[in-house]
């Protein structure tokens, strides 16, 4: 893994931005997105750009399930708000948590993400080291799948939401297994809370209690940490 380290949040969507683009030039078609406050400032520097997203398209990590998505806390609302709504894309993939039948669309997502194989992988990482709805324990050889939320997860996530009881307890989730057969991944953490789950992803051994540590084992992964989320490593 190659880490590179910012001083905030803003440079470190600028050099995401950057690494964007040289995958655009060498030939990328499909981006895989993320969700979160992490990759904000990166959705702010594509809106930013003339890049032209037409012949592009996305596919994201992830959606709760039963959230309606004109809830303003839906993976779906976010990315029409930061970025959809901003740049037009060929394609945009989310998974529908409103699917009457999960299994159908669970198997649906994952042919889309045969068909689209994923150029460039955008991540951010959970405080107990999930990436996308990955929590600790999911087998690494899992594809998307339907998650049942930490509370830990559930309770970061309650502060977007009016009250903890309105967080939704389950999503569907691309698959670590998924996730791993992106040819570049760009994950990205900031802030102190990161600071363990970040130390272990590089430092620790690879196991399914730190589901982003499987990323050593990808031959194209780049960290992008500020100081903070960089605080515990050497
Ligand atoms: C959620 C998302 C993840 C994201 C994580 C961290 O659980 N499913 O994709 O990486 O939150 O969120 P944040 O970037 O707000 O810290």
């Amino acid at each position: 893994m190659k880490v590179i380290r910012v001083q905030n949040q803003v440079e470190g969507g600028e050099i995401a931005f950057t690494l964007l683009k040289e995958s655009l030039t060498k030939g990328a078609k499909t981006l895989g997105l993320a969700t979160g406050s992490t990759p904000i400032t990166f959705y702010q520097e594509i809106v930013n750009s003339k890049l032209d997203f037409s012949d592009i398209t996305s596919i994201n990590l992830d959606e709760y399930v039963a959230l309606p998505i004109e809830n303003p806390q839906s993976y779906d609302f976010f990315m029409k708000e930061h970025l959809f709504n901003h740049k037009k894309f060929k394609k945009n993939y989310l998974p529908n948590g409103l699917a009457k039948d999960l299994d159908k669309e669970i198997a649906a997502y994952n042919q889309i993400i045969a068909e689209n194989p994923i150029d460039f992988q955008i991540l951010g990482i959970g405080r107990n080291g999930h990436i996308g709805f990955n929590e600790p324990g999911t087998s690494f050889d899992m594809k998307t799948h339907l998650v049942d939320l930490e509370k830990s997860t559930i309770e970061a996530n309650s502060r977007f939401f009016a009250s903890i009881d309105d967080v939704p307890n389950q999503a569907i989730s691309m698959g670590i297994a998924s996730i791993m057969e992106s040819k570049m991944i760009v994950l990205l953490a900031f802030g102190k809370e990161k600071a363990a789950a970040i130390k272990g992803m590089i430092t620790g051994p690879v196991t399914e209690d730190l589901p982003a540590s499987i990323l050593q084992k990808h031959d194209n992964v780049v960290v992008i940490v500020d100081n903070e989320a960089a605080s515990e490593l050497e």
